[in-house]
């Protein structure tokens, strides 16, 4: 599982191009990982950013919030990660609909891109909304464009693009545009204003869900969420759900769950950095 390429994307995020030539031989969009940086590093799940089944490489793109995360970060190429589970989840389903509109928000564009490039390339007309924080942590820009009939972008603080949040490009495309269904990818609280959005203009939605993962195939339960009532596991049932039945209350409440023992394991590895 060498690392071929290695690219800073934004401050803290970065790309990872990964030799894993059985995973890119089966992978599709929409699966996902579970990776192991060392022996007793925590298991990660990432998405399948893109893949090239000729070239045997998968695509990675990983935030370092945690201990682990930000561990995987500083790898450098040539370098190998402990080892790679996957492709894990069900694929997205990719039809002809008419006009599809692409939403991401913040780390969301990584999952999105191969949905959206695999849309295009079945023929829908692809409208593209990208939010960040603000200019500098938007991702993958020119992926996107290269795959969109028409992009935006949004940020938080107005460096760049619409100022203000993604949801709302995504209003004023349903203003004037008609769109056939809707893919959000993103933080939680994004994709549930979008389903929000959605739902005011009758437009079906899909969403990828980030729930937390340990096993990734159906065995923990830690990825749990309630879709239209009923218990779903994200590895094994999703990610992707039907936005419009997804309980996002219960699943933001379950992902503040561990962020006390997250900050604590961040602390004892600043700590241990620091020599003390
Ligand atoms: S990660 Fe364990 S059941 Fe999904």
């Amino acid at each position: 599982m060498k690392i071929i390429d290695k690219k800073q994307l934004a401050p803290g995020i970065v790309q990872f191009l990964v030799e894993a030539p059985l995973i890119a031989e089966k992978a599709e969009p929409g699966n996902f990982i579970i990776l192991r940086h060392k022996e007793e590093g925590e298991r990660i799940p990432l998405t399948i950013a893109d893949f090239d089944r000729e070239q045997g490489t998968i695509t990675l793109v990983c935030q370092g919030i945690g201990k682990s995360t930000q561990e995987i970060n500083e790898m450098q190429k040539g370098e190998a990660f402990l080892d790679l589970l996957g492709p894990l989840g069900i694929a997205y389903p990719i039809k002809k609909v008419g006009t599809v509109a692409c939403v991401a928000g913040g780390l969301g564009v990584a999952p999105l891109y191969p949905k959206a490039k695999a849309l295009h390339q079945a023929g829908n007309r692809v409208l593209s909304m990208i939010g960040a924080q603000r200019k500098e942590m938007l991702i993958m820009t020119e992926e996107m464009t290269a795959v969109s009939d028409q992009i935006s972008f949004s940020t938080d603080d107005g460096s760049f693009g619409h100022h203000g949040f993604v949801t709302d490009l995504l209003r004023q495309t349903l203003e004037k545009e008609d769109v056939q269904e809707i893919v959000a990818v993103g933080p939680v609280p994004m994709m549930a204003a979008a389903v929000k959005v959605a739902k005011e203009f009758k437009v079906p939605i899909v969403v990828s869900l980030n729930a937390l993962m340990i096993d990734g195939t159906g065995m923990c339960g830690g990825c749990r969420v309630t879709v239209g009532g009923e218990t779903k596991f994200c590895c094994v049932d999703g990610p992707a759900f039907d936005g419009a039945l997804v309980d996002f209350k219960e699943l933001m409440s379950r992902q503040r769950y561990y962020h006390e023992q997250e900050q604590e394991a961040l602390h004892r590895c600043r700590l241990e950095e620091a020599g003390k």
